[in-house]
C-alpha cells in the first residue's frame, strides 16, 4: 500500500520516477507526488487522483533535478487530496519525505513538535517525519561534524527512534543535495544499484527495467545513498556489510507485451508460471524443493499444520489443507492471517505454520508468522518474491516462480501456489513414506498441468458471450463441494473485487440452508463440479436453483447429459489438483465481466496489490 521510488545519478530524476510511480500505481492510486533537489533548493510537485494526473500539474516540466523521491498513496489517514500527497515536508522546506506505512504515535509526535512551533497543514501522519527530522537535525545534542552527510544521517535516525509503527521512508534534504536516506521498518523497500545511478523502491519490478542489482534492507537499518556510493548503517550508525542480489525476472515481464491489461496477460501467463514452478523439483530418486531439509522425525512429530494467509493466498492455503491432510494425513487448519493473530492459537513445537503471501509483504501475514515462531513452531514461507520481508523471517522460504504479479487481481500467484503447496504435500509424502502409489500418479498429473491450462485457454469465446449476458447482474452465487468450494471462494472473490458484483459462495449443499431464499427468477449460479464422486449431489444442487429460475454456468471435467444454460468442459485431472484448471474459466469469466463494464480490471477501486498495513 502506497509505492515509493526514489533516484539519484547523473540523469533527470523525473522521467525515471515517472516510470516508476506508474509501475508502482497497482500500491495505491488515489493521489500521487515527485520531489527533486532543484538548484534553489527541493521543489515538491503533487496532485490528487492517478499517476498521469501528476504529470499534467503547471511547473512539473521544469523539474530539472537529478535527485528525487515521489509516491502514489493509498490513503489511511487523510483524504486523498493534493494536501495530503506525499511528499511532505518540514516547515524550513529542507526535507522532503516519503512515506509508507502508519505512524501509530503520529498524534503524540504533532503535539510535541506543535509545542514547539511546528504547524502542520496535512491530515496525515506522515507529516510528523520531515518536521521531527527537522527537530532534531537542529537541536539534538549532535556531536557529528556539521558539515558532514553523517550529521543528515544522524537526523533522520534520531527521528526513526521516535516513530512507533510501520514505515519505509526516503529522505532529501536541501543541504545534501547529493545525497538520500532511506530506512525501513515493517514495510518493503529495496535498493536498486545502477552505474553511477542508484534507485530505491517500494518492490523490485518497479526499477526492474533499470538495475537488475538489489540490495534488500532489514528493519531499522539505513542506507545512505549518493550516485556512486550505497553505505548501511544499523541505528546507532555503525556500518554494516550487506550482500547484493542479482534478480533474475526478465524486464519484459513488467511490461503487458500487447495484452491490454496485466491481469488478462497474467491469466495467459499461467501455463508457464505452473512450468517453471514445478521446474525440475521432481528427482528421479526423491522430490526436492530449494534447500528445504526436514527429518522423517520432526514430520512424524507434527501433530498439526496451520496454513494462514489473506485472500487469495488463503484460497490457495484451503487448497493446499486437503493436499496435506489427504497425502501427509497431517490434520491441517487455514487461517486469515488477521484472526489468526487474535484468537490465540494453540502452537507448540509440534505444529508446523506455512505462510502463503504472492508479495511477501502483507503485514497481517508477517505478524502471523512472528507469533508462531514466538510460540516454538517452524515457519514455512512460501512467497513470490525474492527477498520479501516474509522470506527474511521464516526458518524456511520455498519460492513460487510465477514472475511478477502486477495487476492488484491474483491470478497466476494462486495457480503457482496450489502446485507448490502440492509439491510440498508430496515432499512430506515421500520423507513419511506414505501413499506411494498415490504419488507417483499425482507427480504424472501435476507435470500435465502446463498443457491442460493452455487447451482451457484456447477456447475463451464461450466465456466470453456469457459474461456480455450477465454483465448488468447485481447478485451473482458460486458453489461447489469438497475442493470445488474452495474454487467457488476464488471465483467469487475475483468477481467481486475486479467487477463490483456483489457475489456469494457457499458449499453446494449449504444452499438450502439459508442463501437459496435469495435464488430468484433470472440470477446466476456458477456450479463448479470436477469430483466425479460428487457429482450426482452437485446436480441434484443444481437443478435446486434451476427450479427456482437461476441461469446456470457450470465448470466441470465430467460428462453430463443436462440442460444446463452454459458448461465450460475442463481436462480431467486429480481432484486434489483441481483447483489449478477450473480456477481459470472463473478468473476470465470475472475479466470479461469488468471489461464489458468498462472498468479499469487492473487497479479496482479501493484495492492495493500489497497490503503493507493491518
Ligand atoms: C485478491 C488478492 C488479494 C491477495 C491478498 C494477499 O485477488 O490479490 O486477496 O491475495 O492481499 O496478498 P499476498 O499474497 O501478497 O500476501
Amino acid at each position: 500500500m502506497c509505492g515509493i521510488v526514489g533516484y539519484i545519478g547523473e540523469k533527470q530524476a523525473k522521467p525515471i520516477l515517472n516510470e516508476g510511480l506508474l509501475r508502482l500505481e497497482y500500491r495505491g492510486y488515489d493521489s500521487a507526488g515527485i520531489a527533486t533537489i532543484e538548484k534553489d533548493g527541493i521543489k515538491n510537485i503533487k496532485n490528487k487522483g492517478r499517476v498521469n494526473a501528476l504529470f499534467e500539474v503547471n511547473g512539473i516540466d521544469a523539474l530539472q533535478g537529478t535527485v528525487g523521491i515521489a509516491h502514489t498513496r493509498w490513503a489511511t489517514h487523510g483524504k486523498p487530496c493534493s494536501v495530503n500527497s506525499h511528499p511532505h515536508m518540514d516547515n524550513s522546506k529542507t526535507f522532503a519525505v516519503v512515506h509508507n506505512g502508519i505512524i501509530e504515535n503520529y498524534a503524540d509526535l504533532r503535539d510535541f513538535l506543535k509545542s514547539r512551533h511546528y504547524e502542520f497543514f496535512s491530515e496525515t501522519d506522515t507529516e510528523v517525519i520531515p518536521n521531527l527530522i527537522h527537530y532534531y537535525y537542529n537541536h539534538s545534542d549532535n556531536t557529528t561534524s556539521s558539515t558532514s552527510e553523517k550529521k543528515f544521517l544522524q537526523a533522520v535516525t534520531d527521528a526513526c527512534k521516535m516513530l512507533k509503527g510501520s514505515y519505509a521512508i526516503a529522505v532529501l534534504c536541501s543541504d545534501y543535495p547529493d545525497n538520500m536516506i532511506v530506512v525501513r521498518q515493517d514495510s518493503p523497500l529495496v535498493i536498486g544499484k545502477g552505474n553511477k545511478e542508484n534507485y530505491i523502491s517500494s518492490d523490485i519490478p518497479a526499477i526492474l527495467p533499470f538495475t537488475k542489482e538489489f540490495y534488500f534492507l532489514n528493519d531499522k537499518e539505513f542506507a545512505l545513498l549518493t550516485k556512486e556510493s550505497i553505505m548501511f548503517y544499523d541505528e546507532n550508525l555503525q556500518t554494516i556489510q550487506k550482500k547484493i542480489h542479482t534478480i533474475t525476472w526478465d524486464s519484459g515481464s513488467v511490461e503487458k507485451d500487447g495484452y491490454p491489461d496485466f491481469m488478462l496477460k497474467e491469466i495467459f501467463e499461467q501455463p508457464k508460471s505452473v512450468k517453471a514452478t514445478i521446474g525440475n523439483k521432481f528427482q528421479k530418486s526423491k522430490t526436492m524443493i530449494g534447500d528445504l531439509n526436514l527429518s522423517k522425525a520432526y514430520l512424524s512429530s507434527i501433530n498439526k499444520i496451520f496454513i494462514v494467509a489473506c485472500g487469495t493466498a488463503m484460497h490457495a492455503g484451503l487448497a493446499g489443507k486437503n493436499l496435506l491432510e489427504n497425502l501427509c494425513q497431517i490434520p491441517s487448519e487455514v487461517d486469515v492471517a488477521s484472526e489468526f493473530r487474535y484468537r490465540d492459537p494453540i502452537i507448540n513445537n509440534q505444529t508446523l505454520c506455512i505462510f502463503i503471501s504472492q508479495s511477501g509483504e502483507t503485514a497481517d501475514t508477517i505478524a502471523a508468522l512472528k507469533l508462531a515462531k514466538a510460540k516454538g513452531s517452524k515457519t514455512i514461507a512460501i512467497s513470490n518474491v525474492i527477498g520479501s520481508s516474509i522470506t527474511r523471517e521464516a526458518d524456511y522460504t520455498i519460492y513460487t516462480y510465477a514472475g511478477p504479479e502486477i495487476a492488484v487481481a491474483s491470478t497466476k500467484a494462486y495457480t503457482s501456489q496450489i502446485t507448490l503447496l502440492a509439491i510440498l504435500a508430496i515432499y512430506f509424502a515421500e520423507i513419511l513414506e506414505i501413499h506411494q502409489d498415490k504419488i507417483e500418479e499425482l507427480k504424472t498429473d501435476i507435470q500435465l498441468l502446463p498443457k491442460k491450462i493452455e487447451t482451457i485457454l484456447k477456447n475463451t469465446s464461450q466465456i466470453e458471450n456469457f459474461a456480455k449476458k450477465i454483465h448488468k447482474e447485481k447478485d451473482i452465487f458460486f458453489i461447489g463441494r469438497g475442493i470445488d468450494e474452495t474454487v467457488a471462494l476464488e471465483g467469487s472473490l475475483k468477481l467481486k473485487e475486479i467487477s463490483y458484483i456483489h457475489s456469494e459462495a457457499y458449499p453446494s449443499g449449504e444452499l438450502k440452508h439459508g442463501p437459496i431464499a435469495l435464488v430468484e427468477n433470472g440470477i446466476t449460479v456458477v456450479s463448479i463440479m470436477t469430483n466425479r464422486l460428487l457429482l450426482e449431489k452437485s446436480i441434484s444442487n443444481v437443478q435446486e436453483v434451476v427450479t427456482r429460475g437461476a441461469k446456470t454456468f457450470i465448470i466441470t471435467n465430467q460428462d453430463m447429459n443436462y440442460d444446463f444454460d452454459e458448461v465450460i468442459m475442463i481436462p480431467k485431472t486429480n481432484t486434489l489438483i483441481s483447483p489449478i484448471l477450473s480456477v481459470i474459466p472463473l478468473q476470465l469469466l470475472a475479466y470479461y465481466i469488468a471489461k464489458e463494464k468498462n472498468l479499469d480490471v487492473d487497479k479496482p477501486r479501493n484495492l492495493a496489490k500489497s497490503v503493507t498495513v493491518e
